[in-house]
């Protein structure tokens, strides 16, 4: 059985995924306790069968992981309807599409800043790092901007999101526990403090309506109003770094794919963004849990049974994809799940295609030979798929 925590798997886990996903109906993990479903049918019904919840089980004791534990039971993600009906429709209007849309010019900018800071990197003979110097700021400064998260605090986000996501993994360390329950409480302070501010000194940002709804004592309750800004500043960047970074990867490894990029950037850039999601996917499992008695893909979950979506997975089926295995920047259709489906759906799908699509393009007009300068460094984690830094010449 897989080993989510085997180096080698988590190097390249897609041929143990694909052995996983040819054995058909989802399989019984014993040491996790829980089905994996790899299909693509499969995990697809995972998200979107109405018997099985994101269910949040509080971590213990409760004393250590009080902040933790709410900071994920009071949030969108991690709440059912009709909880998850009011938390989501409070936020929904500021992502939906036209709104996102309206940031492009803000997109755009932040886009040529990086680049010009590159520049000055690459006009001194220097290399830069694809994460760090783009993928990573790009997504944080603009979640930052639409919560109205300080500027001068942007680089408190990445390392407390990065404690905290690393719960996600299969059997995380007791130095990734102490970690998380010191970011969530430093975190949940900040928010909290800072959403009080609003109050009094509002801003044309997403953390003052949402205080202001908490103060009118109707939707939002304090706890909501700060786990719900918690999830969108994590969520709203650390998907978003890794897809462009493994799928920037994928590409510079593959000439056929690089010339792409290189001859018509913007032509491509639909396509390619969709391809980038499906065939390195940056995150990996999400579970479930019965609420009651179900069948799901030739298997019975009893209630109370636990049942995970592997998207990477499932975006390598060869039932649904051509040729699985190989990376085509202008492949359509492409149905992959990257964003997941059902009621939990992406709700920074928008936000993140505009990022990506702003950024893919400008980078390779930019440096149209910029290839890697050194073997990329991948994050020791299944779930959270990403590179730690990503050296670039040109
Ligand atoms: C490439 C980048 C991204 C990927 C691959 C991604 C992927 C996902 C997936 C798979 C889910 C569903 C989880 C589940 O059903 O258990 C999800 C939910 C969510 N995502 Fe994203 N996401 C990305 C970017 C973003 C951005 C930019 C935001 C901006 C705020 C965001 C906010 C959310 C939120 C709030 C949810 C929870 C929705 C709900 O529970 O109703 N995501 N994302």
């Amino acid at each position: 059985m897989v080993d989510f925590n085997d180096p080698d798997f988590v190097n390249d886990p897609y041929e143990a995924l694909k052995t996983l996903r040819l054995q058909g109906a989802p399989v019984w993990h014993e040491e996790m306790q829980m089905f994996l479903a790899a299909r693509h049918s499969d995990a697809n019904d995972v998200f979107r069968n109405k018997s099985l919840g994101r269910i949040f089980k509080d971590k213990t004791p409760e004393f250590e992981w009080e902040t933790f534990n709410w900071l994920h039971s009071d949030s969108i993600l991690d709440s059912e309807p009709p909880k998850h009906t009011r938390l989501r429709a409070l936020v929904a209007k500021a992502f939906n599409r036209n709104k996102i849309e309206g940031m492009r010019p803000a997109v755009e900018r932040i886009t040529q800043q990086l680049l010009d800071a590159i520049d000055g990197k690459v006009k001194s003979g220097e290399n830069f790092d694809l994460i760090a110097d783009y993928a990573e700021p790009l997504p944080v400064k603009i979640i930052a901007d639409l919560l109205g998260f300080p500027e001068s605090d942007e680089h408190l986000l990445r390392p407390w999101s990065q404690s905290i996501v690393k719960m996600y993994e299969v059997n995380p360390s007791q130095q990734y526990q102490i970690e998380a329950k010191k970011a969530a409480g430093e975190f949940a302070e900040y928010v909290r403090d800072l959403a009080e501010h609003r109050k009094t000194n509002p801003g044309q940002d997403l953390i003052t309506d949402l205080a202001m709804v908490e103060e009118n004592g109707e939707k939002l309750n304090s706890h909501e109003l700060v786990a719900t800004c918690v999830l969108l500043l994590n969520a709203g960047h650390e998907a978003s770094v890794n897809a462009f970074g493994n799928g920037m990867v994928a590409a510079l490894e593959r000439p056929d794919q690089c010339a792409l990029l290189r001859e018509n950037p913007r032509g491509i850039t639909e396509t390619a963004l969709e391809e980038f999601m499906r065939f390195d996917a940056p995150l990996h499992l999400f579970e479930r849990t019965a609420t009651v008695d179900t069948e799901l893909g030739e298997v019975k979950i009893a209630k109370g049974q636990k049942i995970a979506a592997l998207i990477g997975a499932a975006n390598r089926d060869e039932t649904v994809f051509e040729n699985p295995d190989s990376m085509d920047l202008t492949r359509d259709p492409n149905p992959h799940i990257g964003f997941g489906a059902g009621i939990h759906f992406c709700l920074g799908a928008p936000l993140a295609r505009l990022e990506m699509g702003v950024s893919l393009p400008a980078l390779w007009e930019k440096y149209p030979t910029m290839q890697l300068a050194s073997t990329p460094v991948r994050r020791p984690t299944f779930v959270l798929r990403g590179y730690e830094s990503v050296e670039i010449s040109i």
